[in-house]
């Protein structure tokens, strides 16, 4: 399956949540369901954020998702911590069709936890159908709460795609999508950070460049060469780097099948 998620954007974010607290403060919103099921379908998965400190605390989790790269990441995490009762599909959902995004390996589990997964999927009639059936006791969405400089794009955009950068929506959008099937989510809302980490300040540059999808000039270079070099946190030793992007929110929306 085509995804955007190819093996450095990937590795980035899988860096990024190896020293983000954001799996911790997931699983603690989470737990009060958690601790009522045996397993748990972890749709759209990504490198384990929460599938690897999930399998820690109930018998099975399923891990769905369709980046290869993702999954390899996942699964070499998951075999680094010893941890054996994750169980992968390197699938997703596709919004075309609804007889492939069937997997018919994939029988009902006590919850389905969709966490940042694009609105396209997540606001999907067909998807909300499929994992509702997926879901013996939760369902729960989990998505961006608020306004946050993604990447700095907000200062980014106009500086070198001379245009602003369009905010998509956030939970808000997805609450109000529930709503329409009748849903009356509940909701509630956690603090995080996911910062970016470095090697050096070459590998930040490239972070960029990829994001951006852009072939920079030379005065375009040097306007981000001197934008970063402002923004990013050197290490003591000053050849490593973070982006910090600062406090963000996630809103856990869940309900009782
Ligand atoms: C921002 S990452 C979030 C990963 C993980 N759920 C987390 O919270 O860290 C978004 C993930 O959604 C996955 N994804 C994108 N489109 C999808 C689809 N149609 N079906 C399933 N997963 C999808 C991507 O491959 C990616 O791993």
């Amino acid at each position: 399956m085509a995804t955007k998620w190819d093996k450095k954007r990937s590795e980035w974010y899988c860096r990024a949540i190896e020293k983000s607290n954001y799996p911790y403060k997931a699983l603690k919103t989470l737990s009060h369901m958690i601790k009522q099921c045996d397993d748990i379908i972890d749709f759209g998965a990504g490198c384990g954020a929460l599938s690897i400190p999930m399998a820690a605390k109930v018998k099975k989790v399923t891990a769905v998702e369709p980046s290869r790269w993702m999954l390899n990441l996942l699964r070499a995490r998951a075999e680094k911590a010893g941890i054996k009762n994750i169980r992968t599909f390197n699938a997703g959902w596709k919004v075309s069709g609804l007889k492939r995004n069937m997997l018919p390996g994939i029988k009902p589990h006590d919850a389905v936890i969709c966490a940042n997964l694009p609105p396209d999927v997540v606001c999907n009639v067909r998807f909300f159908h499929y994992i509702s059936k997926l879901a013996k006791k939760y369902v729960i969405y989990l998505n961006g709460a608020g306004k946050w400089n993604r990447f700095y794009y907000d200062d980014l955009y106009p500086m070198l795609l001379n245009k602003e950068y369009g905010h998509g929506g956030d939970y808000l959008n997805m609450y109000a999508f529930l709503h329409q099937q009748g849903i009356y989510a509940n909701v509630n809302v956690f603090e995080f950070r996911l910062d970016q980490p470095f090697d050096n300040f070459e590998e930040a540059m490239d972070f960029w460049r990829h994001r951006l999808k852009i072939k920079l000039t030379p005065r375009k270079e040097k306007l981000l060469t001197d934008f970063l070099k402002k923004k990013l946190l050197s290490s003591e030793r000053g050849s490593s780097f973070t982006a910090p992007f600062g406090t963000r929110r996630a809103a856990v929306m869940w309900w009782k099948q």
